[in-house]
């Protein structure tokens, strides 16, 4: 069955790659004087929702950052109950993200990760690597800035084996060493909660993103709020430098 919502039809553009940033769970449990970890339950209901619109519209990416690496400042209470969310998520969605042909990809360090968390991962990126539908990348012990470190190291240690002309690296060159190879750029970044700031989401990627950012905290996000950010994207002029 489609989601709810709009269909491809009534869009004149879609972005090819969505970003999100999933904000608000811990003001909308402090709202509903609930605890912390609620407040992220709530946040992985609407989640499902939201991707399978996002596939029912054959928009070909769509990254979510679920943890960063800033995020273990939190209590150990908060993100215990954030890595139970990892395998319960992959647990409940995984079967029905295989069987839609989504590919899942790992955006962040896994090996920073407990392991069955990293297990879990490991195992659905595996499970999903030759599917061919929508590319699903979740931020996880994600940093934009440590994936950038990361790809220069990629390049230094080719570059010093001899396997890689220094000359010959260029922004494609880069790009292939960022979580996201062969993946589009990010043409539309969604925060919500009405925070206007990137948090190290996809710095690279999101070079010429156009940013939305909805007031409503992330699990009141619902399709119809998803269908009016694509509605809102569609309208903007983007010139790329040009004119
Ligand atoms: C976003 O919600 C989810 C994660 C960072 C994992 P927050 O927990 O940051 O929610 P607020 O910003 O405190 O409302
Ligand atoms: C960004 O949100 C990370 C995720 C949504 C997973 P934060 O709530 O952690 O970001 P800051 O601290 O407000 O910048
Ligand atoms: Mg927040």
């Amino acid at each position: 069955m489609p989601t709810q919502g709009l269909t491809r039809v009534d869009f004149p553009v879609l972005p090819q790659h969505v970003g999100i940033i999933m904000d608000g769970n811990g003001r909308w449990a402090k709202k509903h004087r609930l605890a912390i970890a609620f407040g992220h339950r709530a946040g992985t209901e609407n989640l499902r929702e939201i991707i399978r619109h996002t596939d029912d519209l054959k928009i070909a990416a769509l990254s979510l950052y679920a943890f960063s690496t800033e995020n273990w400042r939190r209590s150990t209470d908060e993100v215990a109950a954030l890595m139970q969310l990892i395998l319960d998520f992959f647990a409940s969605e995984i079967d029905e993200l295989d069987e839609k042909n989504v590919r899942i990809t790992i955006l962040g360090d896994k090996d920073g990760l407990p392991k069955k968390q990293r297990d879990t991962l490991l195992e659905a990126e595996a499970r999903t690597g030759k599917n061919t539908g929508l590319r699903l990348n979740i931020a996880i012990n994600y940093g934009g800035r440590a994936e950038i470190v990361r790809a220069a190291k990629a390049l230094a240690e080719e570059a010093r084996d001899g396997r890689l002309d220094p000359a010959a690296i260029d922004e494609e060159a880069f790009a292939q060493r960022l979580y996201t190879t062969g993946q589009p750029d990010v043409d539309l970044l969604i925060r919500t909660s009405g925070e206007m700031r990137l948090s190290n989401f996809l710095l690279w990627q999101c070079a010429y993103a156009e940013f939305i950012f909805p007031e409503k905290l992330w699990p009141d996000f619902t399709v119809a709020d998803y269908d009016q950010a694509l509605t809102e994207f569609a309208g903007r002029a983007r010139r790329f430098g040009g004119r």
